[in-house]
């Protein structure tokens, strides 16, 4: 990788950012499909368990590079509604390895002032995590880096549905107009409530769809796919994605006010 320059920025931490990427252009937000855990083990004759493994070695080193490169929050997708058809021992293995790392790295989130949450029904998950997922929420909730939000047991339609139901509940009560119900009461709703919608959502393995994740949160994010394997995704896989992201130009329904000439129509 090339030299890195650091900058500084309005929060006064210093942060870095390789040479090749605008510092003042990069996303605020990235959200992240973690795929091809499976087939990266498959490839080196290893069982499935392990490409898992080797994942979480990946998310903490993408989760520290967007912290040191200056973004601002990473949503991951690390456990889908849809994941619960696989096979019982893959479930329980994943569920067990959420716990532990969520244990072992519960002390260097709140030393990087990672802000961690997770989003998703987690009344599902097993006891244990949700204990360990309240306890790693509450004591990094007033740090003051990079937003981590770890989808777990999250599908974008569950989440509209649930959304739907909180508003018809408080129309119900009294307490909301439904005529008042709007963009943003809805969004309030979701469980990314408060944060902003990802600017860049990047794909590993190849895979060009977005498997129920952040339905609407995604309406105008960039999409960059990535044939690498997500263990495998490393500095250099995450600079192509951002380096795709700032040659893109946002119209977001507008027209591009450079390559139009309003003068002429
Ligand atoms: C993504 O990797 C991790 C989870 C969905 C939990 P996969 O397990 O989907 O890996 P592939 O797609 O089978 O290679
Ligand atoms: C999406 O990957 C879910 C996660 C990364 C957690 P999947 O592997 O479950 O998605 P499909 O089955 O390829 O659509
Ligand atoms: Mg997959």
């Amino acid at each position: 990788m090339s030299h890195p320059s650091a900058i500084d920025t309005d929060d006064s931490r210093l942060r870095v950012c390789p040479t090749g990427l605008d510092p003042h252009r990069m996303p605020n937000h990235v959200a992240v499909i973690m795929d091809g855990n499976g087939r990266w083990a498959k490839a080196k004759g290893l069982p499935r368990i392990m490409g898992h493994r080797a994942g979480v070695e990946s998310l903490k080193r993408t989760l520290r590079l967007c912290n040191d490169w200056g973004i601002n929050a990473l949503t991951v997708y690390a456990f889908s509604t849809e994941n619960w058809s696989r096979p019982g021992d893959e479930v329980n293995f994943l569920m067990a390895l959420f716990e532990r790392v969520l244990e072992r790295e519960l002390e260097s989130l709140i030393n990087e002032q990672v802000r961690i949450r997770f989003l998703g029904d987690l009344q599902d998950l097993p006891f244990r995590l949700q204990e360990l997922i309240a306890e790693a929420t509450n004591l990094t909730a007033k740090n003051t880096g990079i937003n981590f939000n770890v989808c777990a047991n999250y599908g974008g339609r569950r989440e509209l549905v649930l959304a739907a139901q909180k508003l018809a509940q408080r129309s119900v009560r009294g307490d909301l107009d439904p005529a008042h119900i709007n963009e943003k009461t809805f969004a309030a709703e979701l469980f990314t409530a408060n944060e902003v919608d990802p600017d860049l959502l990047i794909r590993t393995s190849g895979e060009m769809r977005v498997s129920n994740f952040l339905l609407w949160q995604l309406a105008y994010a960039e999409i960059h796919i990535s044939d690498v394997l997500w263990p495998d995704f490393d500095a250099t896989a995450l600079r192509e994605a951002l380096s795709d992201y700032q040659s893109r130009r946002r119209r977001f329904g507008g027209l591009d006010p450079v390559a139009s000439d309003y003068s002429k129509t």
